[in-house]
């Protein structure tokens, strides 16, 4: 199930859907404080920015996302770039809750004429795991797990959020063979409510439940994955397998088939990191959130600050290695460029997908803003083919 491009009446619903979080969840000083300067950014700044930068301004002073967006896609983006510098994540983690998040995909069920959605979804708390369980048949075993690890630089996101891209990407793997594939989206404590490791711990810990829920073996069918801060979650349970690591025999049993990481945030704080004015993301904002994950050890430390590793990417790497996906306008991009080239010289097998005039997250927010269908899939087709690709496709021959 793949449901169409994001439209006015659900810009509308999405509104509607967010208010009483707003009220409910956010005390009224805050809300008040982000309203008086939300208000005069939309009424004036945005729309003379717009008309400046997009109408006036020559082709080559003009951002490279600006010059490749739609005009859609450039006001939500200018949006998401003054709420991520400006709002705090106190009231900004509302707008990607599962209260606003799970009435917004049911209303795009109704929308599209879905009573109840055609994929099965539940949640799912055990032993320390927590997440959203979606998969095409709940009484057959799964031939593919992608274990999901959300974006959101730790103080934002939830599993629900990302419902609708999973689920996409769920019906590529099936059209593109796979029986029975299955998500587990991972749920996981936001900053500054906890700070490390917890989050690490419950990313293992969800890791942990996959591959005891379906038995010795069935590592090797899960794919891990996630973007920005969840795809360093994901770079952190990799490079510190823990217990694990020092029984080898067991290591390689409890290898996932394979890695895609999307945007990986790999330098949690560093120069690395600079705002571009393609990008929606901001580099205060980012050293804020890191710092209330890690504290300083977000600036030494190689398992929290997985980009700072350069010589353990082979040992830690997946059955199949990796795929890292990200925008080349992104702020990230310089910290990624270096890390994939230590992935490399390490010796690890790694495939490299920089997107012209990507910014962060690019296959997850193309999916929403894209116009066609084609750049609506982009990201998720790089991401099913590096998967049929790899040994977890072999199951899908010998069936047929
Ligand atoms: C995280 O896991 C480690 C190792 O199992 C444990 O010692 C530690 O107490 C856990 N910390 C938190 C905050 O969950
Ligand atoms: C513009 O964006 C589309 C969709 O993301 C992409 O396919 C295309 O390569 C981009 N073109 C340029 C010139 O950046």
């Amino acid at each position: 199930m793949i449901l169409g491009a994001i439209n006015g009446i659900d810009c509308i619903a999405f509104v509607l859907f967010l208010i009483p979080q707003l009220i409910f969840q956010v005390d009224w000083p805050s809300l008040f404080s982000v309203l008086i300067r939300v208000v005069p950014f939309i009424v004036f700044r945005l729309p003379c920015q717009l008309v400046q930068e997009r109408y006036f301004a020559k082709q080559e002073n003009q951002s490279p996302f600006t010059r490749n967006a739609s005009l859609f896609q450039d006001v939500v983006i200018r949006c998401v770039r003054y709420a991520f510098a400006r709002i705090p994540a106190s009231v900004g983690r509302v707008f990607f809750s599962k209260g606003v998040a799970l009435p917004f995909f049911r209303f795009r069920l109704l929308r599209h004429g879905y009573i109840r959605s055609p994929i099965y979804y539940k949640d799912i708390i055990r032993n320390g795991a927590r997440g959203l369980w979606i998969i095409e048949d709940p009484n057959t075993e799964p031939d593919i797990i992608i274990y999901y690890a959300h974006g959101g630089g730790f103080s934002m996101g939830s599993a629900y959020f990302y419902v609708e891209f999973l689920m996409a990407w769920l019906t590529r793997l099936k059209e593109s063979g796979f029986s029975n594939p299955a998500v587990f989206a991972l749920e996981y404590t936001l900053v500054p409510d906890a700070q490390w490791p917890t989050q690490f711990n419950e990313t293992r810990a969800g890791y942990k439940f996959l591959r005891e829920a379906f038995g010795d073996g069935s590592a090797a069918k899960i794919c891990v994955s996630g973007d920005s801060a969840g795809a360093t979650l994901v770079l952190s349970m990799l490079l510190q397998p823990g217990e694990l690591e020092k029984n080898p025999q067991f290591q390689s049993l409890h290898r996932p088939g394979l890695a895609i990481l999307l945007s990986p945030w790999t330098h949690l704080v560093s120069e690395l990191n600079k705002n571009t004015p393609s990008d929606y993301l901001d580099r205060d904002s980012l050293h804020l959130y890191a710092k209330q994950y890690a504290g300083q050890a977000t600036m030494t430390d190689a398992v929290i600050s997985p980009g700072l590793n350069t010589d353990r990417w082979k040992q830690a790497s997946p059955l199949n290695g990796y795929l890292v996906v990200y925008g080349a306008e992104e702020v990230f991009q310089p910290g990624i460029s270096e890390m994939v080239h230590h992935m490399k010289k390490d010796g690890a097998v790694v495939k490299a997908s920089e997107l012209e005039a990507g910014i962060h997250a690019w296959p997850v927010v193309s999916l929403f803003l894209g116009e066609t269908r084609e750049e609506r899939l982009q990201g998720l087709d790089i991401m099913t083919d590096f998967i049929m690709s790899s040994s977890l496709a072999s199951s899908i021959g010998k069936r047929k």
